[in-house]
This record gives C-alpha cells, sequence and structure tokens, in this order.
C-alpha cells in the first residue's frame, strides 16, 4: 500500500478510526500525528466496540507497530486507563508491549494544564470554546512557549529539575494570578513526573531514528489523524479549534518522516454533517430532521458523552478542506444513516443574509457566521437498507446519484463508502 495519512475532513468524528482501522490491514506501521486524549474514536470489529484516544486505531492487528508521534500530546493516566480499557476487552498486555510505541518529543498535559482548561472554559461562560477538557490547548500552548515537558524530559532527573527551575515559578504565577488557581511545588510535579515515567516507560522509543529510518526504507505506513479540517488550528472556524493541524500538513511534521513520505491523503467525510462543542455550522439543523440524524447515527460524542451537532453535508466546507487539508481522495462515511430520509440535502453555496451576494468560498471569520445561509440542492432519498451492500453495483440508483454528486463537487474521488460501523461494511470503489 502506498504510505497513507487518514484524516477527519469536517468537525472530528467522521468515522477515521473506522477507515485507519480498515487500511492498516494492508500497512506495517500506523502512527498518530497529532491531538490527544480529546480524540475518541471508535473501531467496531465483528461486533465488538472498541474506544481510543490516543492509541493508534491499528492496535487491534498482531504485527503491526502503533506509534504515538511526536506531534501528540499525552496525558499519560489517560493512556494507563486507555490501555486498561482495550485490556480487558481481551488484547493482551504483552500485544501492547511489543507494538505500542510512544515518540520521546511527545509533549506530556501535565496537571496544571487540564486545571486551566477547566477554569478557562468556565471563565468564559457563554463564550467558551467547548473544548474537551483535556489540558490540549494549554499544553500546546506551553510547547510552543518552549516551556512544555516532554516524554524524554521524564527519563532525565537532572533535565527535569532545570526546566522546573526555568518554568514552575512563572507557571504558578500564571496559576495563581490569572487563573485563581493552586500553585504547584516542585516536589509535587517532581511526583508526578515520576508516575508518568513509570506509565510511559514499557512503550517509549528511545531508538526511533534508526527504528523510523528502517520504516521509511522498507515498510509502509499509515498516518492516522485526529479532530478534522474544519478544527485547525489555522485552518479550522478558529477560534474555536483544537490546537493542532489535522491535515496531511501536520502528518508531515508530527510523525518525524517529512512531508515527501506522504503518498496518499484520505479525507474521512460523513454523508451529512456533525460537530460537538461550540462555534459556526452553516448547515445545522436545529429542527426534527436534525435529532433524526442524531438519533439514527448515534451522534454522541466517544469523550464526553455530549450530544453531537447535526446537519446536511457541507459542499463549500468540504471543497474547501479538500484544498487546505491536501486531499487526494474521499472515504465517506455513514451513508447508512441516510437510508430512511426521504429527502436529502447538500449545500452548494452560502447566501449572505445582508447583502445577497452568492458565495462558493469559505468566509475564513467565523463571527461572519450568522450572516450566512446555506444554498441547498435536494436529492431523493433510497429509502432501502444499504447497509448489507457490498460493491458499488449493489447501491440503490439514488444513493449512486448523490455520491456522483459529491465527488463533482469535491473535485476528488470517493475511493472508499462505508455503510455501517462494522470493519466489513465498507466498498471500496477504486
Ligand atoms: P472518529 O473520531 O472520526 O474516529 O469517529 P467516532 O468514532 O468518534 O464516531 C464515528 C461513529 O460512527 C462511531 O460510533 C463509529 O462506530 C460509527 N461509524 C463509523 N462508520 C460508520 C458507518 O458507515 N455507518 C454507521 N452507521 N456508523 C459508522
Ligand atoms: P476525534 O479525533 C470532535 C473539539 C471540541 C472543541 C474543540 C477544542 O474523535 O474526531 P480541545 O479539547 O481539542 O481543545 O477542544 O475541538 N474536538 C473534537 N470534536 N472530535 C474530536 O476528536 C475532537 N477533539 C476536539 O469539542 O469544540
Ligand atoms: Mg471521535
Amino acid at each position: 500500500m502506498k504510505n497513507t495519512v487518514v484524516i477527519g475532513a469536517q468537525f472530528g468524528d467522521e468515522g477515521k478510526a473506522k477507515i485507519t482501522d480498515l487500511l492498516a490491514q494492508k500497512a506495517d506501521f500506523i502512527t498518530r500525528f497529532q491531538g490527544g486524549s480529546n480524540a475518541g474514536h471508535t473501531v467496531v470489529v465483528d461486533g465488538k466496540k472498541y474506544a481510543f484516544h490516543l492509541i493508534p486505531s491499528g492496535i487491534l492487528y498482531d504485527n503491526k507497530i502503533c506509534m504515538i508521534g511526536a506531534g501528540c500530546v499525552i496525558k499519560p493516566d489517560d493512556l494507563y486507563n486507555e490501555i486498561e480499557n482495550i485490556i480487558s476487552l481481551g488484547v493482551s498486555k504483552e500485544h501492547f508491549k511489543k507494538c505500542l510505541k510512544i515518540s520521546p518529543l511527545a509533549h506530556i498535559t501535565m496537571k496544571y494544564h487540564t486545571d486551566i482548561d477547566g477554569y478557562s472554559e468556565n471563565a468564559l461562560k457563554e463564550n467558551k470554546i467547548g473544548t474537551t477538557k483535556k489540558g490540549i490547548g494549554p499544553t500546546y500552548s506551553d510547547k510552543y512557549a518552549r516551556s512544555g515537558i516532554r516524554v524524554e524530559d521524564l527519563f532525565d532527573l537532572d533535565t527535569l529539575n532545570k526546566k522546573l527551575d526555568i518554568i514552575l515559578n512563572k507557571k504558578n504565577k500564571e496559576l495563581e494570578f490569572v487563573y485563581n488557581l493552586k500553585p504547584y511545588t516542585k516536589e509535587e510535579i517532581i511526583e508526578e513526573c515520576k508516575h508518568y515515567k513509570n506509565i510511559l516507560e514499557p512503550y517509549v522509543d528511545f531508538n526511533w531514528q534508526e527504528n523510523l529510518s528502517c520504516i521509511k526504507e522498507n515498510k509502509s505506513v499509515l498516518f492516522e489523524g485526529a479532530q478534522g479540517i474544519m478544527l485547525d488550528i489555522d485552518y479550522g472556524t478558529y477560534p474555536f479549534v483544537t490546537s493542532s493541524s489535522p491535515t496531511s500538513g501536520g502528518a508531515a511534521i508530527g510523525a518525524s518522516m517529512g512531508a515527501l513520505t506522504i503518498e496518499r491523503a484520505v479525507g474521512v467525510f460523513k454523508a451529512y454533517m456533525t460537530r460537538v462543542g461550540e462555534g459556526a455550522f452553516i448547515t445545522e439543523l436545529t429542527d426534527k430532521t436534525g435529532e433524526k440524524l442524531r438519533q439514527i447515527g448515534g451522534e454522541f460524542g466517544v469523550t464526553t458523552g455530549r450530544a453531537r451537532r447535526c446537519g446536511w453535508f457541507d459542499a463549500i466546507s468540504a471543497r474547501y478542506a479538500v484544498l487546505v487539508g491536501g486531499l487526494s481522495e474521499v472515504a465517506l462515511t455513514k451513508l447508512d444513516v441516510l437510508d430512511t430520509f426521504e429527502e436529502i440535502k447538500v449545500a452548494i453555496a452560502y447566501k449572505n443574509k445582508l447583502t445577497g451576494e452568492i458565495t462558493k468560498n469559505y468566509p475564513t471569520n467565523v463571527f461572519t457566521h450568522q450572516n450566512f445561509e446555506p444554498v441547498y440542492e435536494v436529492h431523493k432519498g433510497w429509502n432501502c437498507d444499504i447497509s448489507k451492500c457490498k460493491s458499488y453495483d449493489e447501491l440503490p440508483q439514488n444513493a449512486k446519484s448523490y455520491l456522483k454528486r459529491l465527488e463533482e463537487l469535491l473535485g476528488i474521488r470517493i475511493t472508499i463508502i462505508s455503510v455501517g460501523a462494522d470493519r466489513e461494511q465498507t466498498i471500496f470503489a477504486e
């Protein structure tokens, strides 16, 4: 298989994990390249459901190496719980020891990061971002402010001591005087770091440079993104975004293998759209149709349990995602969720309600989004169960027309069609 990156192309939760698990069959090495345990990824194999947050979705195979890459942020207690949960579902501890690797360059989410995330969200009140409160923003902020703690620091007490002498004083001032939160002593932080070291030690790959060189030469690589392009720190609905880059560009940085390693970029889109958390969503449906999508699609968050906002497929944001995400093809998921809809709508333009102007460009200033309404194209539904279709030819004509139109609107091919949560419920249209 060509080295492939799998990226969410909407607001997250597109079914990336299902697609990653599927493509992982043909890969040797699977690596997450950004995000942290804000992600909630579901893989269903033979009816059994697995939830991942940080662990790459290829972990269920026997003989694949799965890496949490340098671009990720790790909350070790969350990772511990995640591993224990998967072990309770029948995957052995030895399997994790053999197959799971962690980059020493990934950043650690400390307790003070989650404290700050929780506080900031509450303080923002009606202007909150609706984060997962997993400390993601504060951890990435410290990374870019050059005052973060990396996995490798946990294994070198001298370095950790030196770093803490530089950063803790400032961090405590921030905690006390900006956020009115409890400061930490150096001893408390050292204890926290020792605990984290014990959790991560079996998996940290200190020989990553040699190992990744070998993998680049001889193996096929699958890069797994979290979140989605419309949550990207640069290109998403800023500031209602996450703090990393879930694009093919992000993979080029966060997986330690460079841009030229990527040969194929699969953007995962739902056949409709969802969003969890705050921020603009031009095709959102707050009526019975939205509720129907939520119920049939089971649209409730894996990480926070929050109900997802639902709406029609937005071809304007999708085309924008193809551009800025560097996508070469599409995996379309949850087509089966539309089985009982008489009419299926797709936004093909936006109308500016103030000026009457029609645009096909995505307005990047989200504070103007209330001025736009979608211009819809209406498609006839297919009114039958497609969840058992095994080939493109078996799909009803109206479903084929819908797919064909989406391809036209996006300008790239839909090569994977998902008609159910299970690994087997997939059609390859290549
Ligand atoms: P991710 O974060 O992009 O990996 O997606 P999530 O796991 O958060 O949410 C996707 C949900 O849809 C999960 O419950 C999946 O099991 C489910 N799912 C994935 N593909 C399909 C599909 O084609 N049809 C249906 N009905 N469910 C799907
Ligand atoms: P997966 O990988 C959906 C959203 C949050 C919030 C914003 C910022 O499962 O698709 P953060 O905690 O990252 O600072 O929150 O991003 N968000 C997600 N929404 N799926 C995700 O991950 C998400 N990860 C973050 O709801 O709006
Ligand atoms: Mg998810």
